[in-house]
């Protein structure tokens, strides 16, 4: 199949273009580089010996995005490109608002207007809000903490909505849960931009000397160890989830968890980390962050039927592939 990856630069984009073109598909790329670089283009051209049509736009932008569906004929689309810092959508909700949502309604008109019959979008776990683990994709949803997350659970809706009058198209919904680690050549991976909201690139921040320590939130929460317990997934088992979706979704809307299935406390992470890159990770407890729940996992059970998909890579693959990545390029050479 011939799929226009949006947001292809970007952390997941890119390992996904690594899946896509190694089960045998072509992929054109558009990204408008607001939080990737064009330097990643090259590495993944290096890693899949070839090279891949990129497009440097903003998906807002219908004029421009035509253009390229008249270059080109597309079997399917998967849907990465969206700003996605929890944080500053806090900070900046019309700029999460209007790129989120209006890159999706533009994507989704010309992927109708152009008769492309799968569709694939990023979720995230955030859309179930504060509810009991293990999540099951048939639970209702809550109130998401953030603009961001509202950005998912409207995506979300206005993908169903779509359904209704295009019951041909194969759309997949999928809900992304801790997505980390980085493509074992080291070529591409995760570099934030400023100091790093999610645990594992501080963790490796940390290791690197960049900063001075951990902080944990909290330690006295009802989990194995008293500290939060969050569902991680090594970003090339996602990327090949994405691969399954396209090639089995077939028709109306399917959801699916993207997760392990199982939760790791942060204190669990540091000591892992630690051992399998032999660096020391300082770290202090402070007081509970507001809005953070205790424990957050994925029930997988769906999408282990339906595609037959689930995780394959440990804790110790996304550790020592995120520090193997932070080690092989420094930071005036990183490509993310
Ligand atoms: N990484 C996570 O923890 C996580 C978790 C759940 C869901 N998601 C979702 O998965 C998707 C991919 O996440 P990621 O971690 O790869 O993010 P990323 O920021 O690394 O990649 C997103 C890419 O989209 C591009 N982009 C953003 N707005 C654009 C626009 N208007 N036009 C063209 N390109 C645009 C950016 O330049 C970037 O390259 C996002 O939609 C994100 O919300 C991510």
């Amino acid at each position: 199949m011939n799929i226009l990856v949006t947001g292809g630069l970007g952390f997941i984009g890119s390992h996904t273009v690594v899946e896509l073109i190694e089960n045998s598909h072509t992929v054109v790329i558009v990204d408008n580089l607001i939080n990737s670089k064009i330097e990643v283009l090259s590495h993944l051209e290096t890693l899949v010996k070839q090279s891949i049509p990129f497009y440097q736009i903003d998906l807002t932008d219908e004029e421009a995005l035509t253009q390229v569906f008249e270059e080109n004929k597309f079997d399917g689309i998967i849907h990465f490109a969206g700003l996605k810092s929890v944080g500053e959508s806090v900070e900046k909700p019309i700029e999460y608002y209007l790129n989120n949502l209006v890159s999706t309604m533009v994507v989704i008109k010309l992927a109708q207007e152009f008769s492309v019959g799968k569709f694939v979008f990023s979720s995230s776990a955030t859309v179930y809000g504060d509810q009991d683990s293990p999540l099951r994709e048939t639970l209702d949803l809550k109130e998401t903490t953030s603009p961001y997350g509202e950005t998912k659970t409207m995506g979300e809706r206005i993908l169903k909505d779509i359904a209704k009058i295009n019951p041909k198209l194969a759309i997949s919904i999928l809900r992304y849960f801790n997505p980390v680690g980085a493509h074992p050549s080291g070529l591409i991976g995760e570099n934030p931009n400023g100091i790093p909201n999610n645990l594992m690139p501080y963790i490796t921040k940390v290791a690197k000397g960049d900063l001075k320590q951990l902080d944990i939130f909290g330690d006295d929460y009802d989990t194995i160890d008293g500290t939060g317990v969050r569902d991680y997934i090594h970003v090339v088992d996602l990327a090949k989830g994405h691969v399954a979706a396209l090639e089995l979704v077939e028709s109306g809307v399917h959801t699916y968890n993207l997760g392990s299935g199982k939760g790791t406390s942060v204190l669990e992470i540091i000591i892992i980390f630690q051992k399998v890159n032999s660096v020391k990770i300082p770290y202090k407890i402070v007081r509970r962050r507001s809005g953070d729940i205790a424990t957050c996992f994925a029930d997988v059970t769906k999408v282990n039927d339906e595609l037959g998909w689930k995780t394959t890579l440990t804790i110790e693959d996304m550790c020592r592939d995120m520090w193997n990545f932070e080690m092989k390029f420094d930071n005036s050479t990183r490509v993310l």
